[in-house]
């Protein structure tokens, strides 16, 4: 591996007071007490209506940053129903210092309608049909330089059924490892943790090559990242009896009802703003006058000020 394939260490100027530093715990400590003070515990804690996702009021935009610091992500429930201007939710994260969203395959101008492809290389890709997606966090296949810290979906058209989120801070899943053993965070932290195999297409054309990565990675600012996915083929985790068992943790925890697991089905006209929280989608059902249609951007900066 190239060292620019290296995750990012904790600076030295954060090194005295990252409560992600396991030698630390005092920091983590102190941390953890604000962090579960008053935490929210269901889905409903982390809606804020509003009005106009394009013009946000002082207060509405207060509340959301607030939640977003507290759990890294909040939902927006805005008048703007079924509106399918783009502009919509591109203005909302441009009120949050996002400015450019990564261009991946298939996103056109950076704003990802996520919806039933009928094309033939969308529809090799879970996330334009209608079947379930596992959990993961956004572009963990990504190289390091090019991780994903902010994750946006706006809602113009749920499905008739199904289509539903779970949702899950990524400091809580770090949290819950912690406690048990830190030295699962250790092991999760090593760049070669998580392997996912190249991308070949049927031509036997390599679309990305083989990436490594740690789970959890501090940026140089401090904060906590994470690439997971909870897919089970096409990913190589390390031959270790410590990453066996943390990995084994982690997917029990997303499976069981914790209340810190929300979920929810976005409607028309409302949207997650996030720093690229743990997700899943449910399989869902279309019919004529319910085509689900769901914009996603992604974001190399977190949400500011977050
Ligand atoms: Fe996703």
């Amino acid at each position: 591996m190239s060292s620019t394939q290296r995750p990012n260490h904790i600076s030295e100027k954060y090194k005295l007071g990252s409560p992600f530093d396991l030698d630390n715990d005092a920091a983590y400590h102190a941390w953890l007490e604000n962090k579960m003070d008053d935490y929210p515990q269901e889905i409903d804690d982390i809606i804020v209506e509003i009005n106009d996702p394009r013009k946000l009021t002082t207060p509405e935009y207060k509340v959301i940053r607030d939640l977003v610091k507290k759990t890294n992500m909040a939902i927006y429930a805005g008048k703007t129903g079924d509106d399918p201007d783009k502009d919509i939710p591109d203005k909302l994260a441009q009120q949050f210092e996002l400015f450019t969203p990564d261009d991946n395959r298939g996103a056109d101008d950076g704003i990802t309608a996520l919806r039933v492809a009928g094309d033939e290389w969308r529809s090799e890709y879970i996330p334009y049909t209608n079947k379930p997606i596992h959990w993961h966090t956004d572009g963990y296949y990504n190289t390091l330089d090019h991780q994903i810290n902010a994750l946006f979906l706006h809602c113009v058209c749920p499905a008739a059924s199904g289509g539903e989120n779970a949702l899950l801070d990524h400091e809580i899943i770090y949290i819950r490892l912690r406690q048990q053993n830190p030295n699962y965070i250790r092991v999760l932290m090593e760049p070669d943790v998580m392997m996912i195999p190249a991308n070949i297409n049927k031509d036997g054309e390599e679309i990305r090559p083989d990436r490594y990565g740690p789970v959890f990675s501090v940026s140089p600012e401090g904060n906590l990242h994470m690439r997971y996915t909870a897919r089970t083929r096409s990913i190589v985790w390390k031959d270790d009896p410590l990453v066996k068992e943390a990995v084994a943790l982690l997917h029990d925890y997303l499976h069981t009802d914790s209340p810190y697991i929300y979920r929810g089905t976005l409607q028309s006209g409302q949207g997650l703003i996030s720093n690229n929280v743990l997700h899943d989608r449910s399989g869902f059902e279309e019919d004529d006058e319910h085509k689900r249609l769901l914009y996603r951007m992604r974001y190399y900066q977190r949400v500011a000020n977050t």
